[in-house]
């Protein structure tokens, strides 16, 4: 069940949150094509394919990371970056503690993309959420577009968590969201979703991968 990832900073709450097991919203945000299935793909299950299929509406998927004595369980709602389902991403963000925001190191449109999308979290989203930047496709750098220096100091400056990822070779999937969790608040009492994680000792342990329940969902949110 649990997986650590190289991320291995002790969250400053961990000593006052022991033993307890908690859960988050993550979104998945970004052009199309960039590779958020495929880095949610890589997180969950260790794999990635060439030809991964573009995303229908939103796709479910669940992991569950230890950070010391706390457990992380992310409840990953990876969307679709095609424009017609622009709409439907309010749905997903919503009540979100976390969201990665993703881009295409060798596409520069997919970097403007990306700020805009963090321009509209930090406008309507949860005031609290927890934003990582991820320039995806690390692995293709020969054809980079968009200078890591840049990257870092606009994720500097809007105050998010950046990485340069590869799901195909798994360069920093398991880093940044171990990051993400070691950056997640584990001391809210009240562990109410839209304020801080769940404390699943108060909650059903037992929910498993599902699909969305919107009108438009994935076809196959195990695999997509
Ligand atoms: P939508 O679902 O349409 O929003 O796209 P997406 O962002 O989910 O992208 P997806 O994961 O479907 O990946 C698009 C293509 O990029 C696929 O052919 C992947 O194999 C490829 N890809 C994804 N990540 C990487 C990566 O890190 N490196 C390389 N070289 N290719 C990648
Ligand atoms: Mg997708």
């Amino acid at each position: 069940m649990a997986s650590r990832g190289g991320g291995e900073t002790r969250p400053n709450s961990a000593t006052a949150a022991a033993n307890k097991d908690f859960q988050f919203k993550l979104v998945l945000l970004g052009e199309s094509a960039v590779g958020k299935s495929s880095l949610v793909l890589r997180f969950v299950k260790g794999l990635f394919h060439e030809y991964q299929e573009s995303t229908i509406g939103a796709a479910y998927q669940n992991k569950t990371v230890s950070l010391d004595d706390v457990t992380v369980k992310f409840d990953i709602w990876d969307t679709a970056g095609q424009e017609r389902y622009h709409s439907l991403a309010p749905m997903y963000y919503r009540g979100a503690q976390a969201a990665i925001i993703v881009y295409d190191i060798t596409n520069v449109e997919t970097f403007a993309r990306a700020q805009n999308w963090v321009k509209e979290l930090q406008r309507q989203a949860n005031s609290k959420i927890v934003m990582a930047l991820a320039g995806n496709k690390a692995d293709m750098a020969d054809k980079r577009a968009v200078e890591h220096q840049e990257a870092q100091a606009y994720a500097d400056k809007n105050g998010l968590l950046f990485m340069e990822t590869s799901a195909k070779t798994g360069l920093y999937i398991d880093d940044l969201f171990m990051a993400i969790a070691s950056k997640l608040p584990k001391n809210d009492p009240e562990g109410g979703r839209t304020r801080a994680g769940v404390d699943l000792h108060e909650t059903n342990r037992n929910r498993s991968t599902k699909c969305c329940n919107t009108l438009v969902c994935g076809s196959n949110s195990g695999s997509n």
